[in-house]
């Protein structure tokens, strides 16, 4: 399926989504977000699929946050509803059962850094730009920049770029845990695609139980998350994939997940 604002590409295990709309440096609109339901729908029942990659099109913008001029021109009650499809659109892309990597090639403000955010762990080129600067619009992030900011790199850091808006370079989002890795602009996507062929070579039934498991994990208390690793633990042993991992390193060759999910 051919979309406007979005390029799905699928190849070898790996989809690639990336934002396209060059002319507003791929900002999300509402017809970005049905869009990009549409193909993470798609990702989530493609059982060949073992990693996706979010990027932005072009060499100046990963996605320079919701679409200011849709926004300016909606009521209280439509930015609302705007407000929580992007909640829930950045919901089913956290919680797909994959592992998702940001490979973030420029600005990542507002809705942009919010994007990055639900996926597991960014990449970024040394040029990118990370930051939510809703306040200097009157407004405050709207599609969980807010707790996901927090919850990444502590209340205090979020509430002083939240208030400011300011931005921070690569080397600062690193600095700070928003990002596991700076790359010059031209290695980012084969730096990104060396970790995503590396994790796609791992056992489906395993991933997915370490993604869930560290989600869910990270938002209840540590007694309840070593259950929910301790259930994990004992669901990953059940797989073919625990028995072949477990046996391959007993008969010193390489293990080949065949991968069901549970
Ligand atoms: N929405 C719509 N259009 C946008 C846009 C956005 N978020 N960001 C950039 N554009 C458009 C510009 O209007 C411009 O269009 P024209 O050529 O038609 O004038 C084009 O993209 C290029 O942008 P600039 O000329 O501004 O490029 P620049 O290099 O001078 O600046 C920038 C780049 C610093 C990213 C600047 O474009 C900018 O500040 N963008 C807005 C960033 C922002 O405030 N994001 C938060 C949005 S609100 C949000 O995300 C709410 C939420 O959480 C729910």
């Amino acid at each position: 399926m051919s979309f406007n604002c979005i390029i799905l590409d699928i190849q070898d295990q790996i989809a690639t989504i990336s934002f396209n709309r060059p002319k507003a440096l791929n900002a999300l609109s509402n017809e970005l977000f049905d869009e990009l339901d549409q193909a993470v729908g798609q990702i989530r029942n493609n059982k060949e699929i073992k990693v996706l990659i979010l990027t932005g099109a072009g060499d100046k913008a990963f996605v320079a946050g919701a679409d200011i001029s849709e926004l300016a021109a909606m009521d209280a009650l439509k930015s609302k509803f705007f407000s929580k499809k992007g909640q829930d659109v950045m919901g089913q892309l956290e919680t797909l059962p994959i592992p998702v990597i940001a490979a973030v090639n420029g600005y990542a403000l507002g809705g942009g850094l919010e994007a990055a955010m639900v996926c597991d762990f960014i990449y970024a080129s040394e040029k990118a730009v990370f930051g939510l600067p809703e306040i200097t619009l009157g407004l405050i992030p709207g599609f969980g920049g807010t707790q996901r900011l927090a919850r990444l790199v502590g209340n205090n850091m979020a509430k002083e770029l939240i208030f400011t808006g300011k931005s921070l370079t690569a080397a600062e989002a690193l600095e700070v845990g928003i990002v596991n890795k700076v790359c010059p602009p031209e290695s980012l996507m084969d730096e990104v695609m060396s970790t995503a062929v590396k994790i796609a070579r791992m056992g489906r039934v395993a991933l997915r139980a370490a993604k869930e498991t560290v989600h869910y994990g990270s938002q209840v208390d540590l007694e309840t998350g070593c259950k929910i690793e301790n259930d994990n633990f004992g669901l990953c042993m059940a797989s073919p994939d625990a028995k072949e991992g477990t046996s391959a390193f007993l008969e010193k060759r390489k293990p080949e997940f065949k991968g069901e999910l549970f």
